[in-house]
Order: structure tokens, then sequence, then C-alpha cells
């Protein structure tokens, strides 16, 4: 789960994942891309067999969030889809986030890696004017991500989702083999959109993002695939 450029497949249908990947055929490398929310809850299990069928890695972002028995079956459900990397909000708390790796250990099939369980710390778009006065989260934003992602790896979790802003302090206290998977990645021209805690892939790079995901940059672009070398690119640190 090092050194890759996550591509969120944030589209209403599967009509749209099927336009958006066919202009990635000359990719010869599988892609990883990730399936949040809106595509999930539309199209079910079947986008995954879908993605899988092509070949790509994929990071299947419900940030789960419930009572620990509640997410310890879902992530038994989920394990046995076979993808490569969950999640889970870190503010479900120790109990939950240890039932979330025990549902996934049960439900991972014989012979199979059980996925990556990451936590969210706190979302990209969160500012922290609105985690304090709207959320009551009295501490400043980086050690309230750092408490969390602490609780992450204290309860077994292999990394958390947070602004590559956030990366270095992380990687500091909690180590290198702790991933780190950064959202909220723009090229300089790019709109911010929702997000605010905002990086380039190169200063991604730099702080030590263990990963990168890359939406609207990327999906809304006027060539994708294009746009995704260039952002791949600059990632990996190849000069053009
Ligand atoms: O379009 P954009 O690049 O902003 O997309 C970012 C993606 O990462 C979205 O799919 C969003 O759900 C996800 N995400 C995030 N912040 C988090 C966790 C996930 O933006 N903390």
């Amino acid at each position: 789960m090092r050194g890759k450029l996550i591509v969120a497949l944030d589209f209403p249908n599967m009509t749209e994942v099927r336009r958006f990947l066919d202009a990635f055929e000359s990719e010869k490398e599988p892609l990883f891309l990730k399936v949040g929310m809106e595509l999930y809850f539309q199209e079910g299990p079947a986008v995954i067999a879908y993605l899988k069928e092509r070949g790509h890695s994929i990071f299947l972002d419900l940030k789960l969030h419930d009572i620990p028995n509640t997410v310890k079956s879902a992530m038994k459900g989920l394990a046995r889809l076979d993808v490569d990397l969950v999640n889970v909000h870190a503010s479900g708390g120790k109990a939950m986030m240890e039932a979330a790796i025990e549902g996934l250990d049960i439900g991972t099939k014989l012979g199979r890696k059980r996925p990556g369980c990451i936590a969210v710390t706190q979302l990209t778009s969160t500012s922290e004017i609105v985690m304090q006065e709207e959320l009551w989260i009295s501490r400043n934003l980086n050690d309230t991500v750092l408490h969390y992602a602490t609780l992450a790896k204290a309860s077994g979790l292999d990394g958390v989702v947070c602004s590559a802003l956030e990366a270095t302090s992380i990687h500091e206290r909690l180590g290198e083999e702790f991933i780190t998977v950064t959202p909220g990645i723009r090229l300089t021209s790019d709109q911010l959109n929702d997000q605010t805690r905002v990086v380039t892939p190169e200063d991604a790079k730099k702080l030590g993002s263990s990963s990168i995901v890359v939406g609207r940059s990327i999906t809304t672009s006027e060539n994708p695939m294009e746009t995704y070398r260039l952002m791949k690119n600059a990632w990996e640190g190849v000069k053009i």
C-alpha cells in the first residue's frame, strides 16, 4: 500500500465508470481505484467484481462508524469481496476498530491476505475552526489527528486516512510501517472544491505520505488519462 496513486471513482453508476476506464485502456499497469459511498450504494458488490475482473486493486472507502458488533459483521462481509483496503472512522473508538479487524480476519478467505484497514482521523474537508466550533473538539487539528492515529495503531489498524500535512508527524510518532493515505490532493491550477487541507502530489511525497488519493482533479479533467500521468509522474518524482 506504499507509493500508490489511488484514483477515487466518485461516479454515480457503472455506465460512467466504464466510460471513464475506457479512456485508460492504453495504460498497461492495472490501476488502484477507490470505490466510495456514491458508487457502492448504487451498484453494490457487482462493481467490485467488475473492477477485480479487470485486475485493478481496490480501496473500498465506506468509512464505517457504528457499534462494534455491527462493524465486525459488516467487515466480515466486506472481507469476502477480497478488496485490498477498507476503512472506518477512528472516532468510533478502540473497541469498534478492534472489532473491525476481528470481522476482517473472520471474513478473509483461506489463503488470502486480510484487506488492509485504515482509520479516518479527520476528513480533509474539515478545517480546525469547524472541528472546534461544530464538533466541539477543543484541541488543535494536528494533535487531534495524531491522537486518533495513535488510537488506530493501538487498535491494530494498518494506518490512517489523513491530510498529507499531517503525514510527517504521524510517521515520526508511529513509524514508517504505519501507512498514511492522503486525499485532498490538487494541482496548483486546480479548484479546491469542498476540500480545505490540500497539497500537491510533489509536496505529499516530500511530507512522507505513503499513498495519495486523487478524485476530481482526474475525474473531471478534460483529459483524465493525461492528468493521471501528470500527477503520477509528479508523485513518483519523474522528471519530464
Ligand atoms: O475529488 P477529491 O480529490 O477531493 O476526492 C477525494 C476523495 O477522498 C473523495 O472520494 C473523498 O470521499 C475521499 N476522502 C477525503 N477525505 C478523507 C477521506 C476520504 O476526501 N479524510
